[in-house]
């Protein structure tokens, strides 16, 4: 602590008491929020992820008022084509960054399209509790009331804010902050297309206000086991419907995949012909988890299948693309019996 008394020295011109402000590191990875179409009033004949992260920052002046930022350019793809090894590479480059003292805070900008997998994965791997904010655009950069700039802005006070640290992985879009566990894209084009059924927002960022309304409970980052330097197993994902047919899952089985996650109907509940292909697949040592299709909700065990003598699992909440990062990561951390399994969906 100061004791000093003596008189305090006049700030010279130019100079500031105020304390530095926070380091937060951009990472771009592609997306809408990157994405140039041939006009501005074209906003679904774009491509993605082609405008760079400098060209992103210039966009959005106000940002030199909230932190001192550092950008990267991770990738520059359209996020339906995200793949394992990019994950990896995100993942690794986001613990470096956020290991040294030079950095307080990582944002990632992201495609819309399959941003609610990566920041599940990021919450479930992530070894640091400063802030892991992403996000994107339903409207690419050339757009007429482009939102990406302003989701940019909001993620970045998000980062820099202490309120965010311990939360997990957060996703900050359209002035709403989620949990990378709740959030789901829930619309085709709509600005407002990512929501947290059932739960609802952690909180809201606006006009560089940031305020929390809840916690995150399910363990995360550095309360988590799962880590990115495993092999990633072959996961895949099916659905059940009317008429369904076996074939697909025999198909998978025959291939080797180490598990398979069920987009079942309602409460997890799968057509006669799938849940018999599936006890078969569970027989061989096929990993088998049982999600809904339904979108909001969740899945209890034994509810809608005998779980128990099935040798399956329930998803819990999990929607089945975020039940198959869990599994992967599962897999791949070396829980393979179901019970054990469970446990993981229980926890995580
Ligand atoms: C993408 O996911 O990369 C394209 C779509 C989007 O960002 O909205």
């Amino acid at each position: 602590m100061n004791t000093s008394t003596s008189p305090s020295l006049p700030i010279p011109p130019g100079h500031s008491t105020a304390p530095p402000l926070p380091r937060i590191a951009v990472l771009a990875t592609g997306g809408t929020i990157a994405g140039s179409a041939p006009d501005a009033a074209n906003t679904s004949g774009y491509q993605a992820g082609v405008v760079g992260v400098d060209q992103l920052l210039a966009a959005v002046p106000a940002l030199s008022a909230v932190a001192r930022i550092a950008p990267e350019q991770i990738a520059s793809v359209d996020s339906k084509d995200m793949a394992m090894p990019l994950w990896t590479t995100l993942g690794q480059r986001i613990d470096t960054l956020l290991a040294t003292d030079d950095v307080d805070g990582v944002v990632v900008t992201h495609g819309t399209d399959t941003l609610e997998e990566t920041a599940y994965l990021l919450h479930l791997t992530v070894k640091s509790d400063k802030p892991v904010v992403l996000t994107a655009a339903m409207r690419p950069a050339s757009a007429l009331s482009a939102d990406g700039p302003l989701n940019l802005l909001n993620a970045v006070t998000v980062a820099a804010h202490a309120a965010a640290r311990g939360q997990g992985v957060l996703v900050a879009f359209n002035n709403r902050i989620h949990s990378a566990r709740d959030v789901v894209k829930t619309s085709t084009y709509a600005v407002d297309a990512f929501q947290s059924p059932e739960i609802g927002a952690l909180g809201w960022v606006q006009d560089g206000r940031v305020e929390f309304q809840r916690g995150v409970v399910r363990a995360h980052t550095l309360a988590s086991e799962f880590t990115l330097d495993a092999a990633w197993p072959q996961v895949e994902i099916v659905t059940s419907y009317a008429g369904v047919s076996r074939i697909a899952i025999d198909a998978l089985v025959a291939a080797g995949v180490r598990g398979i996650v069920v987009a079942g109907t309602g409460n997890g509940s799968i057509h006669q012909s799938l849940q018999q292909a599936l006890a078969d697949a569970a027989l061989r040592g096929v990993a088998v988890v049982r999600s809904s299709r339904v979108g909001s909700g969740h899945v209890m065990r034994n509810g809608a299948a005998a779980d128990d003598a099935l040798g399956f699992v329930s998803a819990g909440s999990l929607n089945p693309y975020k039940a198959r990062v869990l599994l992967m990561l599962a897999l791949a951390a070396g829980h393979t019996a179901p019970a054990a399994l469970q446990k993981v969906f229980d926890t995580y």
